[in-house]
């Protein structure tokens, strides 16, 4: 049986992993803000597979919230998320408490222009640069690494691929796969608001990227039909209030108006069921 060490200073956590480093052994990093779901366990499992030492942190970032957001109600159990990590053979979680992140207002923030401006961008202005700014002090942090992120935060994953780029910083993004439900539900820390009704509800976020993927399988090439498909169905269904939907440049988030043969592209949704804003999506290579 294995006992995950659990750190909540900055000095030690960087100390262990530059020791781990000295001796030879590889990190891979699993940024979280806890309540964690199988999606993250997968994040997990694919750093202990491709790593000899897998750290997590479990850190609620109060950067990324709007003033009227759910900070103070955004779901923790952290003595369930140590032992879902040990459960997976995670070998160090870090979690510090706010005050040793931030021990004085932030001066400094990071903002990857563009590519934070639309969708989520937009519905929450000041997000992006509080995700870019806390990974970018974690990543200083943990130092050299992979580093795992779920697809499920589409924007979130070509931000954060971005900045490393930009600022050359010393980790190698991976991107992984969403997690759904049985019933296709991507997984998520909020879906935990949802009451019954809603939860039934909230399925349709899934089925209107599945429909605009269907669709152009079946020879749509107008990105704007497909996205108009996608935002009607959701839009059907009373317990939903459509935020976005639409299809860009799995690459660089452009939107984009024809779907070349060939091309990687992306559907992306948002929509508000009851009181959380969820988001989906899903990749799709335009047929030849
Ligand atoms: O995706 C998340 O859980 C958060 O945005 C992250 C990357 C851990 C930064 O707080």
């Amino acid at each position: 049986m294995q006992f995950v060490r659990v750190i909540d200073t900055i000095s030690e956590f960087s100390h262990v992993l530059d020791l781990a480093r000295r001796d030879g052994r590889t990190i891979g990093f699993v940024p979280t803000m806890g309540y964690l779901h199988d999606g993250h366990l997968s994040l997990m499992r694919r750093s202990r597979n491709e790593c000899d030492l897998s750290a997590v942190s479990i850190f609620v970032n109060p950067l990324q919230f709007a003033p009227e957001e759910d900070l103070a109600s955004y779901p923790r159990d952290l003595p369930r998320d140590l032992q879902a990590c040990e459960a997976v053979g995670v070998d160090v979680v870090f979690a510090p408490p706010v005050e040793e992140m931030y021990p004085e207002p932030t001066l400094t923030t990071v903002s990857v222009a563009e590519l934070s401006e639309r969708m989520e961008g937009a519905a929450r202005p000041t997000h992006f640069a509080g995700v870019a700014t806390v990974v970018a002090k974690l990543f200083n942090i943990t130092g050299p690494c992979r580093a795992y992120f779920g697809e499920k935060d589409y924007q979130q994953l070509v931000v954060i691929r971005r900045m490393v780029k930009d600022l050359n910083q010393p980790v190698e993004v991976v991107g992984c796969p969403i997690v759904r439900e049985p019933d296709g539900l991507a997984m998520s820390s909020r879906n935990v608001y949802l009451s019954d009704e809603e939860r039934g509800a909230a399925i349709v976020i899934y089925r209107a990227l599945q429909v605009g993927a269907a669709a152009i399988f079946a020879g749509e090439r107008d990105a704007t039909a497909v996205a108009r498909l996608m935002a009607d169905i959701i839009a059907a269904e009373p317990l939903a209030a459509l935020d976005y939907a639409e299809v860009v440049d799995a690459d660089d988030l452009r939107p984009i108006t024809s779907l070349e043969p060939g091309s990687r592209v992306r559907l992306l949704a948002a929509a508000k069921v009851g009181a959380p804003r969820l988001l989906d999506n899903l990749g799709v290579e335009v047929p030849a």
